[in-house]
This record gives C-alpha cells, sequence and structure tokens, in this order.
C-alpha cells in the first residue's frame, strides 16, 4: 500500500475535531512544534532581522506604544521551517492527483510563475499613470481577445474575482439590460437541480427568485419543464454546461431558443470550459453571459478565495452592460476608461475597486500563449480522454451514475455499489488519502446519491491514472470484501485523523487567541 508519508504524528486530543483541535493548539503548555502556531513558537522579544534604532517618537505623544505588539520572535530557519512543515500538512496538486470533481485541479505551469514574476508585471501599482503600464494593458487586452476568441463572445468582463463574483457581474449585467429595457419585472431565475450551490445562491443574492428545472433520466436538462417553467416572469436561467454530471447538454441550442424566445438571458456556468476549450465557442451554442475560472482552464493556482479572476464574457446584448472599467486602445496606446466618448452603455458600476488580478491575468495569458490554439484544444481533448479512461477502468466494480456513453472531462459514480458494505462514500474518499491521493469531489451533485465524482485533468499521464486506478480498485475490492475497519477509521497515515466535519462547519474557530501568561495586553 503506497502511504502518505506526510510530517511527523500529532497528538491524539488534536484529532477529535478540527474545532477541538484547535483548542489543544491554544492550551500552549508543551505543544510539538507539529502543533504549535506561529506565534507559539519561542517568545515574542527576538526578531529575526535587524532592525534599525526606531527614531525618537516625540511627537507621538500618547499614541507611543507602551506593550509589545506580539509579533512572532522567530530567526530565518525557524519560520522556514514552520511554514514548510505546515505545507508537508497538506495534499497538493505538486505531490499528486488531485481528482477534485468541478475542480479542474491541473498542473500550475512553473513557466505562469516566471512570467508573473516579471517586475514589469508584479511591480505595479493600480493607481500609477496608465502611461506607464501600457504593457500590462496590453496584456489584459489581449487576454480579453483570447477569451472572446475562444468563447466566440464579443465582449468580456475581465474583473471578476472567482467563479462566483463572475455569476454575479453576468446576472447584474442582465437586471441591467433587462431594467433598461423595461422588462424589471421579471424575477426568476431558472437552474436545473444539478446546479452548483453557487448558482441559487448568487441569484438570490442579487434578488430573484429561484426555480429549479428537472432533470430528465439521464442527466441533462429536462426540456418540458423547462419551457413549461418559461414566462414573461423569467429573466435568466442558469445552466452549466458541460453540466456537473459530467455530461454535455445535447439539448443546449434548443435550451438558448426557448430561452430566447420566453424573453429571458442564457447565462451559462462556465467552469467546466476545460473540456470544450479550442473545441466548442458558448457564443455558438447562444450563451448571452459566462464565467470562464482561470484557475480551473487556464491553470492559474487555486487559492483559498483569492487572489483569483473569473472574467465573464458577455453576447452583443449585454456588451453595453458589462462592468467598467473598459480598456480602449487609440492614438495614445491603451487605456482604462469609466464611459466611451459618444457610445451609449449603461454600465452598473464595478466588480472590485481596482483592475482585477493582475498576476492571474499573465498567468493565464502564459498558458495561452505557451498551447496556442491547436494546444488548447488538445487540452480539451485530453481531459475527456482521461475521464473515459477511469470511467471505462472502474466502472465493473463502482456504479456510474450515467453509464450510457462516454462522459465529458469528469466520470460521475453513485453509491449504489457500497451497498450492503457498511462503507459510505466519505470513508472510501477518506481511505483515498491514506494510499496517497486528494479524494475526489463527494455527494455532488446532490442529484446522485453519495455522488462521486473524478476530474483528473488533462495534466496527469496514464502511468499516473494507472496508479490511481490500481489504489481504488484495490480499496473498492477491500469495501466489497468487508474489510470495513480499513474504511471507518481512515485516514491513519495523514497529519491529522477523521475530523468532525460537522462541528469544523458549524462551530469553527477561526481567530487564535494568546495564552494567558504571554506578555500581550489585550487580543
Ligand atoms: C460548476 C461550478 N460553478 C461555479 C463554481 C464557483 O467557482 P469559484 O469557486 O471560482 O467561485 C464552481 C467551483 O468549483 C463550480 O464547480
Amino acid at each position: 500500500m503506497t502511504m502518505l508519508n506526510i510530517g511527523r504524528p500529532t497528538r491524539p486530543e488534536a484529532v477529535d475535531g478540527a474545532a477541538g483541535a484547535h483548542d489543544t493548539l491554544t492550551g500552549g503548555r508543551g505543544l510539538l512544534q507539529d502543533e504549535a502556531l506561529i506565534f507559539e513558537l519561542d517568545g515574542w522579544d527576538k526578531t529575526g532581522v535587524d532592525l534599525p534604532a526606531a527614531p525618537p517618537a516625540d511627537d507621538l505623544g500618547d499614541l507611543v506604544r507602551t506593550a509589545p505588539i506580539g509579533l512572532p520572535g522567530l530567526s530565518e530557519p525557524e519560520a522556514v521551517r514552520h511554514y514548510v512543515r505546515l505545507s508537508q500538512k497538506n495534499h497538493a496538486i505538486d505531490l499528486a492527483l488531485y481528482p477534485l470533481g468541478s475542480c479542474t485541479m491541473k498542473h500550475n505551469p512553473r513557466l505562469n510563475e516566471k512570467m508573473a514574476r516579471l517586475p514589469g508585471f508584479s511591480d505595479i501599482h493600480p493607481l500609477q499613470p496608465q502611461s506607464t503600464v501600457q504593457g500590462a494593458l496590453e496584456l489584459m487586452d489581449r487576454l480579453a481577445h483570447w477569451l472572446k476568441t475562444l468563447t466566440g463572445m464579443p465582449a468580456v468582463a475581465l474583473t471578476p474575482k472567482a467563479g462566483a463574483h463572475g455569476e454575479l457581474c453576468g446576472l447584474l449585467a442582465i437586471r441591467a439590460a433587462h431594467e433598461a429595457a423595461g422588462q424589471g419585472h421579471r424575477k426568476t431565475v431558472l437552474a436545473p437541480t444539478s446546479a452548483h450551490g453557487t448558482n441559487p445562491a448568487t441569484a438570490a443574492f442579487v434578488g430573484y427568485t429561484v426555480v429549479e428545472i428537472a432533470q430528465t433520466a439521464d442527466g441533462r436538462v429536462d426540456l418540458a419543464d423547462l419551457e413549461a417553467k418559461l414566462g414573461d416572469h423569467v429573466a435568466a436561467i442558469m445552466v452549466t454546461n458541460p453540466n456537473t454530471c459530467g455530461l454535455f447538454e445535447r439539448d443546449v441550442v434548443e435550451i438558448a431558443r426557448l430561452t430566447h424566445a420566453a424573453g429571458a438571458y442564457f447565462y451559462c456556468d462556465g467552469a467546466n470550459f476545460n473540456a470544450i476549450v479550442g473545441r466548442v465557442r458558448p457564443g455558438d451554442l447562444g450563451v448571452d453571459a459566462m464565467h470562464i475560472n482561470l484557475h480551473k482552464t487556464f491553470s492559474t493556482p487555486h487559492g483559498g478565495g483569492g487572489p483569483g479572476a473569473g472574467p465573464v464574457v458577455l453576447s452583443a446584448a449585454l456588451a453595453p452592460f458589462a462592468p467598467t472599467p473598459w480598456i480602449v486602445h487609440g492614438e495614445n496606446g491603451y487605456a482604462l476608461i469609466e464611459q466611451p466618448e459618444g457610445e451609449a452603455r449603461a454600465a452598473f458600476g464595478r466588480m472590485c475597486a481596482f483592475h482585477g488580478q493582475m498576476g492571474m491575468y499573465v498567468r493565464a495569458y502564459a498558458y495561452m500563449l505557451s498551447h496556442g490554439a491547436d494546444g488548447l484544444r488538445q487540452v480539451a481533448e485530453d481531459a475527456v480522454l482521461n475521464a473515459n479512461y477511469l470511467k471505462a477502468r472502474l466502472s465493473d466494480l463502482m456504479s456510474p451514475a450515467f453509464p450510457e456513453g462516454p462522459c465529458m472531462h469528469e466520470a460521475l459514480f453513485d453509491d449504489a455499489w457500497l451497498e450492503g458494505t457498511g462503507v459510505t462514500t466519505l470513508d472510501f474518499a477518506k481511505a483515498m488519502i491514506d494510499e496517497g491521493f486528494h479524494p475526489m469531489t463527494m455527494y455532488f451533485p446532490l442529484v446522485v446519491h453519495g455522488a462521486m465524482l473524478i476530474e483528473p485533468t488533462e495534466t496527469e499521464s496514464k502511468q499516473e491514472l494507472d496508479r490511481f486506478v490500481v489504489a481504488l480498485r484495490a480499496l473498492a475490492g477491500a469495501a466489497k470484501a468487508g474489510e470495513v475497519e480499513r474504511f471507518k477509521g481512515a485516514p491513519f497515515h495523514a497529519p491529522l485523523r477523521r475530523l468532525d466535519e460537522t462541528l469544523a462547519a458549524r462551530k469553527p474557530k477561526l481567530r487564535w487567541r494568546p495564552v494567558a501568561d504571554a506578555p500581550l495586553a489585550a487580543e
């Protein structure tokens, strides 16, 4: 069995649940280095750097600090070791396959990182005069050009910071377009039962009522149900394509036609664009707005909520309602403007204070240039091939949720094959950690019982896929052979054992509190 060799063992009392573990850490006495926060390593009176003596502070009066600020006092090696230890507690795409479905956890090419660190991109400030950042503006314009070309859409808003933020941008543009056309009474958004949670959440945030569209037995939008629910009250539909079951919505053109005939807009959730990039242009399918998660299709890093980028491409009908600023190119080069002269655009405002995430723009553009149009097409083909390879190699042991035909970029299994074994999807996923793999996406989409959504991406070789298949087949065999104990307590070889996920979600402890005798006056 492949074991995950990460970190040293933790104290048993630190494994009851995320919140409980944190309590143990903040006990502050005799902490193993593995468990301590950086504030708890060493004292406050040390520093890893030589700072010049502080200038006299006579003019600060009462504001002069009287108590230590409480910054961790570590030397450079101590600080480096702390963070390296932390990094080893985690699983990363740089360690092994990370088959988290719907997330497209592909390799982040190092070339992207090199480009993003070029001083002309990394050392600039959003308030710098535009004449001094012409290269950066040109890159944004070229990135916009690639995104428009790949999607077949005439406009793009670069600034949204993630997929969900892109959804917000798209729906705000749709709302603005309806209001401008005297259609502000349209207050309903339709979304399939398999939609990602951000779709209904975003629609509700914008003030819409969400109505579900039923799904057919083969995992697609039920056209009859869609038609029955469309009407003068519907502002938009939100449909993911390929959908969250890993299937192409083969009636997508008809979906667009019905939607437009009812006077509504078609928002496409483009989270799964990786499966079709270079092969299908959503604009040709009748899509009006679609976000593109640069951290999925275009290989920028997935950050814990940021910094990210989720540009939104817009149809001609929605283009005038794109958020500001707009990039234009004229006699004096590139410029970011709020209102084009002589044009009746009616932007609803900005999605963020400045111009979006430059570092992500550079990485995505580097990825596009290094692949070229043919390379991007191959990305989609290989992503789909890899997912179908996994589906084919696992379908005799595990039950595919939609056995008929090929899948797109992710293979979806349900938990019917686990029936009677005493092992659940969660147990199976946790046991995968002991095999050195990140679990697949579990229990999503909600329409599939005990869903296991596996997305290998195109960046995995056949050898790595085979390693994964061997591990999963061994686990599946063990589950069917009744080796329940191998699953129930899993993971056994990770830095932390099974956590109480409900406690962690419901009562997270997100704030560090100093131990009682630390020389800090207040929290
Ligand atoms: C189908 C789908 N839609 C929307 C999102 C939201 O994207 P983001 O996490 O970039 O906000 C995701 C994220 O995984 C997704 O899978």
